[in-house]
């Protein structure tokens, strides 16, 4: 007889509760995926065309978490998402977007939609602020083609020296009433940063805000292991991406681990994810290869369907188990990576070892999801489709499912590919509100839950966890039962019936 482990799904255990002191209110739920990555929300968005771009890693990081944009776009126009997130709010920033005296005044509109910011300094060829142009200056109407100094503001310009403070600046941009405070060497007058009213605001809107060093919020994205893989990492790194993730449907093929081992080498200051994988061996092929955080789970995902097609996977409770395990004796991180239907979900996946959680399906419907509502039948809909759809396949995620090549190679006569074995499928969610309102039901539950256990941060949930296998008939128990009309409510739906 074949000796046959047994693997377990977040539906087959629960946690018990335990003596506790702790109020969920007083929990920390900050989580370190990496040295330099420090989330307040042990959340990763996924790195999927209807989940995450822009939108959504500037919403999550706010939240604390960590976006991780898709890679199924062309190189520049992901490069461009990563700038944007970077760029999109700190209190100070290092590297304002500058104007020449001698730019044609049309170009100041044009960035001013790039960026969606209000003006801009002006900097003479040596870097010395000359003037400053905003909209205020611009709103009695311009003359394209002339220069931008015929409109900037040169007289009375209120800056500060380097070294002033959020508060400073705060204080200096409401005593003169302006809304950027350029930031001047006073010995050479060259430009070093600037404050912005609207960033120091929303500093202040977003006190759990995952953020680099410099105070700019974090953010991740994807790559592949096609043709231009490496020539993605460099654009994604050159827009201050800080953490690569190697996306793949088989984190522990050959091919990925010595495309991984590659990034490392070139990229030794970037953080690196490596995944999926769903084994301790796999795991640590992973570290081998560079990888400093390991991402779990081979097809426990709500649009996957690895694991029928191919009839290959982990449960995904038992895969999270093995790999965090080996992920601590390596010293790495591990984020257990789709699955997760509940904020329950959430805390046994933390309380098995993992350090965050991936979320796709939970995020999909939300506004700041790419994709526009659908009405049906009167209710609202997002669309959400795996990466291993025939759709976003064919839309540039083959390469994810090793499956390029019958891409590239395989069109019929009607200039279709047709040899793509799909993977994932596509469908549509109910609208879900804002990421804000998702993210604060999943920390809610993830905030009780330790209290029930009396952990007061996610170290002592995993240090206090005691799981216990429940039957077929205690899952059923743990959901609504008995009840022939459920009323929705923000953090349930009932299984099957979302
Ligand atoms: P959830 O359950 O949050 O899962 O929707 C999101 C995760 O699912 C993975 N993913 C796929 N897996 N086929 C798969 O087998 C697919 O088409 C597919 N698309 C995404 C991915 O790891 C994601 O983070």
């Amino acid at each position: 007889m074949l000796d046959i482990p047994e693997a377990l799904s977040y539906d087959d255990v629960l946690l018990t509760p335990r003596d506790s002191a702790v109020l969920p209110r007083e929990v920390s739920v900050g989580t370190v995926l990496h040295e330099r990555l420090r989330l307040h929300l042990p959340l990763l968005s996924a790195a999927m065309d209807r989940v995450t771009e822009t939108e959504m890693a500037v919403a999550l990081a706010r939240q604390g978490g960590l976006g991780v944009i898709h890679k199924n776009c062309p190189i520049e126009a992901q490069a461009r998402m990563v700038e944007d997130v970077k760029r999109s709010e700190s209190g100070f920033l290092v590297d304002p977007v500058t104007l020449r005296p001698e730019d044609p005044v049309d170009r100041s509109f044009e960035l001013m939609a790039r960026y969606r910011v209000s003006g801009f300094p002006v900097v003479d060829d040596a870097g010395r602020l000359v003037g400053i142009v905003t909209n205020r200056d611009l709103r009695l109407g311009t003359r394209p083609g002339r220069p931008v100094s015929d409109y900037m503001t040169v007289e009375g310009l209120i800056t500060a020296a380097p070294g002033t403070t959020l508060e400073q600046a705060r204080d200096r941009m409401q005593e003169h009433r302006v809304e950027k405070l350029p930031i001047v060497d006073p010995d050479t007058g060259v430009l070093v940063g600037m404050f912005t009213f609207k960033d120091i605001e929303k500093v202040r809107k977003y006190p759990d805000a995952a953020k680099d060093a410099g105070g700019r919020l974090l953010c991740a994205a994807a790559v592949g292991v096609g043709d231009d893989a490496l020539e993605r990492a460099e654009a994604l790194v050159g827009s201050g991406v800080d953490l690569l993730a190697v996306d793949s449907a088989h984190g522990h093929a050959r091919g990925i681990l010595e495309f991984a081992a590659a990034l490392k080498h070139r990229f030794a200051d970037v953080a690196l994810m490596v995944g999926n994988v769903a084994t301790a061996d796999g795991v640590r092929a992973c570290v081998d290869h560079g990888a400093d955080v390991v991402k779990v789970g081979v097809g426990p995902g709500s649009i996957c369907t690895t694991r029928v097609v191919t009839g290959v996977g982990m449960p995904q409770f038992t895969a999270v188990l093995e790999c965090a395990q080996a992920a601590a004796e390596l010293d790495v991180t591990a984020v257990a990576d789709g699955g997760v239907r509940y904020s329950g979900d959430l805390v046994k996946a933390l309380a098995g070892g993992a350090a965050a959680v991936m979320v796709g399906n939970l995020l999909a419907g939300t506004d700041e999801s790419p994709g526009e509502l659908v009405l049906v039948g009167g209710r609202r809909y997002k669309e959400y489709r795996g990466m291993g759809s025939i759709d976003a396949m064919r839309a540039g995620s083959a390469d994810r499912y090793f499956q390029a090549e019958a891409l590239a190679g395989s069109a019929d006569e009607a200039g279709q590919p047709s040899k793509l074995v799909p993977e994932g499928v596509s469908g549509l969610l109910p609208y879900r509100g804002t990421v804000g309102e998702v993210t604060n039901q999943l920390v809610g539950g993830l905030r009780s839950g330790m209290g029930y256990l009396g952990a007061s941060d996610l170290a002592a949930l995993r240090e206090r966890a005691r799981f216990v296998r429940q039957t077929a008939a205690g899952a059923r128990e743990s959901h609504v039962h008995d009840l022939d009309v459920v009323h929705e409510a923000p953090n349930y739906q009932v299984p099957g019936n979302r």
